[in-house]
């Protein structure tokens, strides 16, 4: 059966790049990555889950166009972003005498993506890479838009660069050998894309969601199609953040503070807290005013309905009380000069930052959302 291929534009000047969704991709991948090549090799990064399941149809896709690859396997896990992993990829790039010339391709989820991305550009300067995201959450958002990072003690993604990729490749066949958690975490981040900026992108989920679950291809093309092209819009006006691009942490901030509060562990997946953070935000908009009161029930009754985690009773175990919960919102990327900036709603699809956010509403809706925890 043929699926639809769809290709997503990322406009920015000198450093544009396309990125091709479609089924079967990887069997292909020699087709799209060789034109960019100056010689026909490639360095692929890739984790221990992801390359067994799916580097012999990457190399076979590129010996099918003369391409050949050399690869380097790390652990799977958020762990690995760290120094140890990035200074053993970028001398195992220097080991594979990788020029300004060559292509560096990071194959796996956001952890592959953020690592090697780093890696690339810190590499002699920079050289190029490109972007295969073998996860949901890395098709639809951490393999566009060239934020690369590692962890630190001190938080996540706070030593990186921007360096965008030259070319995204998303194959969503390689989503069917994903965990049903883990596809659902990702689709945490496409949910936000409808509530931030696209009513109608929502509405379509609510239609579309549980198939797309359930495997429907073209379904998941579009998603990935859909979310992708909001991400390249946002970055295009906004690509290092001054301002639209903060719209796509909806959500985050809660997240991050209940990812913190649950010591980043299996218990809560970074796409679980968006999911739950985005509910948040949507009640927090509510009690301010700024929404309709039935949008926060919608955004719960999507999530339910798609079996994913909605409300702190949601996460395993004890959580902190909510002066805690609000000292970790404090501690996210997002303070600027001591002030917290929130993404709000004044609608779904309607998302704009903003300072002016009474911390005593923010605090009630946690207590109140503790208390049924
Ligand atoms: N750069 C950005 O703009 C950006 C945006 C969002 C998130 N991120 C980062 O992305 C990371 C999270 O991404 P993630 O959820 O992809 O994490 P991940 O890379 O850890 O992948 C999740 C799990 O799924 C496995 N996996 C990936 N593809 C698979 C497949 N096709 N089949 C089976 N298993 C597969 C991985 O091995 C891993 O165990 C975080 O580090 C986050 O900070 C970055």
């Amino acid at each position: 059966m043929t699926h639809t291929h769809e290709t997503v534009h990322v406009a920015l000047g000198d450093r544009s790049y396309r990125i091709e969704i479609g089924h079967g991709l990887l069997a292909d991948a020699g087709k799209w990555v060789a034109p960019m090549l100056s010689r026909p090799r490639v360095a692929v990064v890739t984790d221990d889950t992801v390359g067994p399941l799916h580097l012999d149809t990457l190399r076979a896709g590129l010996e099918a166009s003369g391409v050949e690859m050399t690869h380097l396997t790390l652990p799977a896990g958020e762990a690995t972003k760290c120094w140890r992993y990035l200074s053993e990829t970028v001398e195992w790039l220097l080991e594979q005498k990788v020029e300004r010339g060559d292509m560096v391709v990071a194959f796996g989820g956001g952890v592959i993506g953020d690592l090697v991305g780093f890696a690339a550009a810190i590499l002699r300067r920079g050289v190029r890479f490109v972007q295969i995201p073998t996860s949901l959450l890395a098709q639809v958002d951490s393999s566009v838009g060239g934020k690369t990072a590692i962890n630190s003690p001190h938080g996540k993604n706070l030593i990186g660069a921007f360096h965008q990729p030259a070319l995204v490749l998303a194959d969503v066949a390689v989503l069917g050998t994903m965990t049903e958690r883990d596809f659902l975490a990702g689709y945490g981040e496409v949910v936000k894309y409808g509530l931030l900026g696209d009513a109608a992108f929502f509405d379509w989920l609510e239609r579309n969601a549980p198939a797309l679950a359930a495997g429907d291809i073209d379904k998941r093309i579009e998603a990935v199609r859909w979310s992708c092209q909001m991400k390249a819009d946002i970055v295009a006006r906004d690509e290092t953040e001054q301002g639209d691009r903060a719209l796509l942490n909806l959500g985050h901030t809660f997240g991050h503070a209940l990812e913190a509060a649950t010591g980043y562990s299996d218990r809560l997946l970074h796409g679980e807290g968006v999911a739950i953070g985005c509910a948040l935000a949507f009640e927090v908009s509510s009690r301010l005013g700024l929404c309709a009161q039935e949008d926060p029930s919608r955004v719960r009754a999507h999530l339910k309905a798609m079996g994913m985690k909605t409300d702190l009773n949601d996460i395993a175990g004890a959580l902190p009380d909510a002066d805690t919960l609000m000292t970790l919102m404090g501690q996210d990327k997002k303070v600027t000069q001591g002030t917290l900036n929130y993404i709000m709603a004044r609608g779904i699809g309607a998302a704009f930052v903003t300072s002016d956010v009474d911390p005593k509403v923010v605090k009630s809706v946690l207590e109140d959302a503790l208390a049924l925890a």
